[in-house]
């Protein structure tokens, strides 16, 4: 698809996840790029109704700029396939494992990736503490969330239920996982491949929500300071576990890098943030591709990736 053959793009944005208001922003930045690039393209902000106003605007073509739930889930993907609308980003599939951990984490170790040790809890199960096989701090966190809702760092047994019920607002399945220390280093995947390494610092203790989306609150080193081999090994990894979902395109690939060298995978994010601000933009940029060359890689990418 090009900016010339008229067709129309729908950026769907907003949804009803916790990541509502960061998806409003992606979406806006997105928009204003393709618009500027002389595409045709209308914001829909996604509810319950969407579907009648995706007919309603009669678009050929959906940028996904949602996070979270029924964004990046699969959800609405699979709502776009019924429709035969092609779409940017991952297919129902991948965007569903990527949502999941306990998933996902299943498949990064069959693909022979690094992960943290974990333990799943159901809500309702019995649990108990002393069954633990890995020493304190422990991370608690759901499933199924983003942006580091309901994530939190627990240095002793008596913190523990009051971050696993925390967790638990946000799901039904948590993952406790053992304290891995290290450097936070994000890999950005475009049609893909890595495109390179960016290293977080956050000014708090860990990279929480508000470290995410308040300026100043964290520090971003485009590279990553890695020896050169180390940050091969995690552009690799990242490539690793893009593959390992089955994702397609594009994402960005959350890792805990630490001094002896190995790079711990947490996530893939299949709908990274989108706003000029964001890191996939950002490790774009250092690799020489600005936001809306990105914007417009991603648009021409759009498929169906059902039945192709
Ligand atoms: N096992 C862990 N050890 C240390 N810090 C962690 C661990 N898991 C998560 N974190 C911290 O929490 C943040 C969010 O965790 P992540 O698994 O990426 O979930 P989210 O989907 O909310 O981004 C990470 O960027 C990191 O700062
Ligand atoms: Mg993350």
């Amino acid at each position: 698809m090009t900016s010339s053959d008229n067709k129309k793009i729908g950026v769907l944005m907003g949804g009803f996840s916790a990541e509502r208001e960061v998806s409003l922003k992606s979406g806006a930045a997105v928009l204003k790029a393709l618009v500027g690039l002389g595409y045709n393209a209308v914001g829909i902000d996604v509810d319950r109704n969407v579907a009648t106003k995706i007919v309603a605007e009669g678009i050929n073509a959906a940028f996904i700029a949602l996070h979270g739930r029924y964004g990046e889930d699969g959800a609405i993907q699979g709502l776009l396939e019924l429709m035969a609308i092609p779409y940017t980003g991952s297919g129902v599939l991948a965007s569903a494992l990527a949502m999941n951990k306990i998933f996902a984490k299943q498949a990064f170790q069959a693909a022979g990736l690094t992960v943290a040790p974990y333990r799943v809890v159901c809500r309702g199960e019995v649990f108990d503490a002393k069954t633990f096989t890995f020493p304190f701090p422990v991370v608690v966190k759901p499933s199924q969330e983003g942006s580091s809702v309901g994530v939190s760092i627990v240095r002793q047994e008596s913190e523990l239920e009051a971050a696993m019920q925390d967790a638990f607002k946000y799901d039904r399945e948590i993952l406790i996982e053992q304290f891995i220390k290290g450097a936070e280093v994000q890999v950005g995947i475009l049609e893909d491949k890595a495109l390179g390494a960016i290293e977080i610092v956050p000014k708090k203790e860990f990279y929480d929500f508000e470290a995410k989306y308040s300026p100043g609150m964290a520090e971003h080193i485009l590279p990553a300071r890695l020896p050169a081999d180390l940050y091969e090994k995690v552009l690799r990894a990242g490539e690793e576990g893009h593959r390992a979902l089955g994702c397609s395109g594009y994402s960005r690939v959350d890792f805990l890098v630490t001094t002896e060298g190995l790079c711990y995978i947490l996530e893939v994010n299949t709908l990274p943030g989108m706003t000029d601000l964001s890191l996939l933009p950002e490790i774009a940029r250092g690799s020489g591709i600005e936001f809306g060359e990105l914007v417009e890689r991603l648009i021409s990418a759009a498929t169906l990736k059902i039945a192709q």
